[in-house]
C-alpha cells in the first residue's frame, strides 16, 4: 500500500509522524547531498595513536557493584571534583582506574556515529564496528576512537571484533548494536523475499550475533561482572506502518531478541535494552526518500505530537548514552522510544475532539 493511501486511512496529520515514510514505488534514488554538519562537543584527548590503547590496570573486573552509602557519596563527590559529565553519564570511574569499553555497530554514519561521538566525550573507550572503512576511519579520527572493519551478518566477524576489543582493553562494557539498513521492499504483495532476507540477516541475525558475542564477553565465570547491551531498534518495532514489512518485522525481531536476552542475563548482572527512535534524517532514510535532510525533516516534522523541536541522531545517541550507563542500572528489558507521544497519541483524535 503506497504511503498516501495509508495516510488517508490513518489520518492525514499522522503521515508526516510515521517515522520513515515509504516511497512511491522505484522511488529509491540514492541521495548524495550534504547531510547535517555534525558539531561535536568537547572531545577529552583521543587515545594514543595506534590501534589499542594498551588496557588500564585495574583490580575491579566490572561495573560497581552495591557498597556502602558512605563510600559512594565519598566516591561520587571525588568524581564531580574532576570528571568532565560524569554526574550526567556515570561512564568514567577514576576512583577504580579504568574506563568503560564500548563497541558501536553502526558508527560510522547517522545514529551510530552520533552515539559515537557523545559516547567518546563522555569518557568512554568507542571502537566503532562497521563496514564503510573510510568514513568510520574519519569519524574514529575525530572523535578520539578506535575503528574495526565488522561486518555483522558474518558471525565469526562479530566474534573476532568483540574478542579484538576484549584483548585489547581487558573487558567489554557496552554493546551498542545499532547498524541497520532499510530497504525498499514495497508493498508485502510485491515484497521481494531475497531483499528481506537480507534486512533481516542485517538488522535481525547481525543484532542477534552482536547480543550473543557480547554477552560471552560479559559474563563472568566467577560471578555477575556485568555489562549494558542496548538495540538500535525502531518505533516500527511496535507499529506497522512506519517502514515495508520486511523492516518491520526485522524490529519486531530485535524487541523480542533483547526482551529474550534481557530475562536471561538479568542473573548475570547484564541488562540489555532497545532504544526506538521515530523518523530521523540519516544517509539511511535520506537515501531510501531520495531526498535531503531538509526536505526529509520538513515533510516528517508537521505531523508530529511534539513541536519546537526536531528529532536529531544526536538525541538518540542520548537516550542510548543512558541507557548504557549506571545511571540506567536497575533499567532492563526496556525500549525505551525517542518519538516525541508518535506512537502513543493520534493527532488526528486531538484534532477531532478539538484539542
Ligand atoms: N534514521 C531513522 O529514521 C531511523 C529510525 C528508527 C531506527 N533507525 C535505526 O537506527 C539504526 C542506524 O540507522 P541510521 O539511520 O543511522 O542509518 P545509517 O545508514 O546512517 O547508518 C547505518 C550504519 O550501519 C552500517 N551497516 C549496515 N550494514 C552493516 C553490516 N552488515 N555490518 C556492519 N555495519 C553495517 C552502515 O555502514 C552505516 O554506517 C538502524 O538500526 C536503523 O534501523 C533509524
Amino acid at each position: 500500500m503506497a504511503a498516501e493511501t495509508q495516510a488517508t486511512t490513518r489520518g492525514a496529520t499522522r503521515l508526516a509522524a510515521a517515522t520513515l515514510p515509504i516511497p512511491p514505488a522505484g522511488a529509491a534514488r540514492q541521495y548524495s547531498g550534504p547531510l547535517y554538519p555534525y558539531v561535536p562537543g568537547p572531545n577529552p584527548p583521543g587515545p594514543p595513536n595506534h590501534p589499542y590503547p594498551q588496557p588500564p590496570q585495574h583490580s575491579s573486573p566490572g561495573l560497581p557493584y552495591p557498597k556502602a552509602k558512605a563510600a559512594v557519596a565519598a566516591e561520587r563527590a571525588a568524581r564531580e571534583l574532576t570528571e568532565f559529565r560524569i554526574d550526567t553519564v556515570g561512564f568514567s570511574s577514576s576512583s577504580v582506574g579504568w574506563t568503560k569499553v564500548a563497541i558501536v555497530t553502526g558508527g560510522a554514519s547517522g545514529i551510530g556515529e552520533a552515539a559515537a561521538r557523545l559516547f567518546a566525550s563522555s569518557g568512554v573507550t568507542v571502537v566503532i564496528a562497521d563496514m564503510q572503512d573510510a568514513l568510520g576511519e574519519a569519524v574514529a579520527a575525530s572523535a578520539g576512537c578506535t575503528y574495526m572493519r565488522c561486518d555483522i551478518t558474518d558471525e565469526a566477524q562479530v566474534e573476532a571484533t568483540v574478542g579484538a576489543v576484549v584483548s585489547a582493553h581487558g573487558r567489554l562494557d557496552v554493546m551498542l548494536s545499532n547498524a541497520g539498513v532499510l530497504l525498499p521492499t514495497g508493498s508485502v504483495m510485491d515484497m521481494d523475499l531475497a531483499e528481506l532476507d537480507r534486512v533481516m540477516a542485517v538488522n535481525f541475525r547481525g543484532a542477534a550475533a552482536c547480543v550473543k558475542h557480547a554477552a560471552r564477553a560479559m559474563v563472568s565465570p566467577n560471578g555477575p561482572r556485568g555489562g549494558a547491551i542496548v538495540c538500535t531498534a525502531s518505533v516500527a518495532s511496535l507499529q506497522g506502518g512506519f517502514g515495508p514489512a520486511s523492516y518491520t518485522a526485522s524490529k519486531h525481531a530485535v524487541l523480542g531478541l533483547v526482551r529474550a536476552a534481557a530475562g536471561e542475563l538479568g542473573r548475570h548482572g547484564v541488562r540489555v535494552n532497545c532504544v526506538s527512535p521515530s523518523g530521523v534524517a540519516t544517509p539511511m532514510s535520506c537515501a531510501l526518500m531520495g531526498i535531503g535532510p531538509e526536505e526529509l525533516e520538513a515533510m516528517t516534522v508537521p505531523g508530529n505530537v511534539l513541536q519546537g523541536k526536531v528529532l536529531r541522531a544526536e538525541d538518540v545517541a542520548e537516550a542510548a548514552l543512558f541507557l548504557a550507563s549506571d545511571q540506567a542500572g536497575f533499567i532492563n528489558c526496556h525500549n525505551l522510544v525517542v518519538d516525541g507521544a508518535t506512537t502513543v497519541v493520534n493527532p488526528a483524535v486531538l484534532h477531532a475532539v478539538g484539542l
